[in-house]
């Protein structure tokens, strides 16, 4: 079924210039992009598309880190296309659970600055794509 998910590049990706290596992966799985933006991200937005995590120790750098530097935010369509992004990014920890191949497994080291989000469920990317592009 086709569907939509919302997809970050965060900070630490746009500043090791990885926005390409990302969209282009994002193209070659078969999606699609609806909606794409750089933008810097006020705190209240932040806290917002993180509200899950607000009581974790982790909370206040989280917050820190990705209102930090310009993002890139998209909308990505297609087949299954929340769990499919998830397989294209890897797990979370880019050393412990993300494999070779996966955007997290190929460039990353640190489970904070794991370079891309994508939203876990067909809630959270409703919500998710409601507060980044709202009325799309
Ligand atoms: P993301 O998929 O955007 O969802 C929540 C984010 O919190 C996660 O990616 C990481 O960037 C961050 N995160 C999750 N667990 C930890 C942790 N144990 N320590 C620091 N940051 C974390």
């Amino acid at each position: 079924m086709s569907e939509r998910t919302l997809v970050l590049v965060k900070p630490d990706g746009v500043a090791r210039a990885l926005v390409g290596e990302v969209i282009s992966r994002i193209e070659r799985k078969g999606l699609t992009l609806a909606a794409l933006e750089l933008r810097t991200v006020s705190e209240e937005t932040a806290k917002a598309h993180y509200a899950e995590h607000v009581e974790r120790p982790f909370f206040p750098s989280l917050i820190e880190f990705i209102t930090s530097g310009p993002v890139v935010a998209m909308v990505v369509e297609g087949e299954r296309a929340i769990p499919a992004f998830r397989q294209l990014a890897g797990g979370t920890d880019p050393v412990e659970k993300a494999t070779p191949g996966t955007i997290r497994g190929d460039f990353g080291l640190e489970t904070q600055l794991n370079l891309v989000h994508g939203s876990d469920s067909p809630e959270s990317a409703e919500r998710e794509i409601g507060l980044w592009f709202p009325g799309l």
